[in-house]
């Protein structure tokens, strides 16, 4: 539009793509750190998005966030048949409003489409999780996750993540020794892309994510680009939605 053609956005999405090394790049204009309205806009547009695909696929899983609530919030009911919303990861100890489980289910709600969901509890020992993988009524879910032709996640600082889930000290201790600068589902990325810790969980795991036609994530706000960096370094994402606050400062043109 008008608009983006004279803030440059076309220009930045490319510049943005490029560096980054994602085909497909989409940014909305101002900064939802300091924007409410930028806040709204980057979940309405990553819900058209959504709207340009959806009747291609079979299954979408998400994870959990603010960001993805918004998303959530954004979609456009629709009668779309065939169409199965599942949450990515469970039990990652996040509040019931903001968790994949409950996201999956209003975007599924919306769609008219179906959805399973992961109830597992948070901060699980590494035996209680390797039951409840094999338990036969999980088991079944996990696999439909781990085939899903759609990963939409959020990106998040590691150190805000921590905290919003109550990680103990030695999980923090963990964290921050390894420089670790972006999360997205449960991993926590150094600058380099590497995965240096994660977060005890069940549900897709990151070598399922090059099977995955599509992965896409919508993150934005000036104080998550080094995350956003961090997380793209990894080389699973296909599609980054973002903002300019976040993208100006990636790519450091102010
Ligand atoms: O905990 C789920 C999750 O998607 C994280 O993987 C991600 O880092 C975070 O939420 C993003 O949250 P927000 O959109 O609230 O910044």
């Amino acid at each position: 539009s008008l608009v983006r053609g004279i803030k440059g956005l076309d220009n930045l999405e490319k510049a943005l793509s490029t560096y980054l090394n994602i085909k497909n790049v989409i940014i909305i204009t101002g900064d939802i750190d300091s924007d409410p309205f930028a806040k709204e806009e980057l979940g309405r547009v990553a819900a058209l998005n959504l709207d340009k695909i959806i009747e291609t696929v079979k299954t979408i899983a998400v994870t959990g966030g603010n960001t993805l609530a918004e998303f959530a919030n954004h979609i456009v009911s629709e009668n779309i048949q065939d169409l199965l919303i599942l949450p990515a990861r469970g039990g990652l100890g996040e509040k019931v409003e903001i968790q994949a489980n409950t996201i999956a289910a209003k975007i599924a709600d919306k769609l008219n489409a179906s959805y399973r969901l992961l109830h597992v509890p948070d901060h699980m020992s590494k035996s209680s999780i390797e039951q409840l993988v094999n338990d036969p009524y999980i088991a079944p879910i996990i696999n439909l996750i781990k085939q899903t032709e759609i990963l939409i996640h959020g990106i998040g600082n590691p150190l805000e993540m921590a905290e919003r889930r109550k990680l103990s000290l030695e999980e923090v201790d963990n964290i921050t020794q390894y420089d670790v600068q972006g999360e997205a589902f449960g991993y926590f990325f150094n600058k380099k892309g590497d995965i240096v810790y994660s977060s005890p969980s069940i549900g897709l795991n990151i070598n399922d994510l090059g099977k995955i036609k599509n992965v896409i994530a919508i993150a934005g706000g000036k104080s998550k680009a080094l995350a956003i960096k961090a997380v793209t370094k990894a080389g699973f994402i296909d599609c980054l939605i973002t903002d300019e606050g976040a993208a100006r400062s990636i790519l450091e043109i102010f």
